[in-house]
C-alpha cells in the first residue's frame, strides 16, 4: 500500500505548545502538535469520548490533557497516560519540509 504525504501549513503558524486541527484528503481529522519545536500528529478525537483534542486539549510537554475528563496521551507515541484514557490514539508521521508541516497518511 502506498503512503501519501501532504503539506498542511507553514511551521511558523503553530507556536510551541499549541495544537491545531486539520482534515486530511482521506477525511481523517487530525490534531497537529508543536512539542518544543518538533511536530507530531494524532487523530483529533479523544479515544475516551467525543472531545476534539485540538479544541479541548492542553499540551504540556509531550502530553496532551483532554479537558473533558482530564485523561492524557503521549502525543509522540499515541499511548494513553492518565485515566480515563486507555485506548491509544492513531498517530501520523509528521515532518517539516521547505518550512511546511507535512503529514503522512
Ligand atoms: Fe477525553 Fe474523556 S473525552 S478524557
Amino acid at each position: 500500500d502506498t503512503t501519501n504525504k501532504i503539506a498542511l501549513f507553514p511551521a511558523d503558524d503553530l507556536p510551541e505548545g499549541e495544537i491545531r486541527a486539520e482534515t486530511l484528503p482521506n477525511g481523517d481529522v487530525i490534531a497537529v502538535y508543536n512539542v518544543e519545536g518538533t511536530f507530531y500528529a494524532t487523530q483529533d478525537q479523544c479515544s475516551h469520548g467525543e472531545a476534539s483534542l485540538a479544541e479541548e486539549g492542553d499540551l504540556c510537554g509531550k502530553f496532551v490533557e483532554c479537558s473533558w475528563h482530564f485523561g492524557t496521551f503521549d502525543v509522540t507515541t499515541g499511548e494513553p497516560g492518565l485515566t480515563p484514557c486507555e485506548i491509544p490514539l492513531k498517530t501520523y508521521r509528521a515532518s517539516v519540509e521547505d518550512g511546511k508541516v507535512c503529514v503522512e497518511y
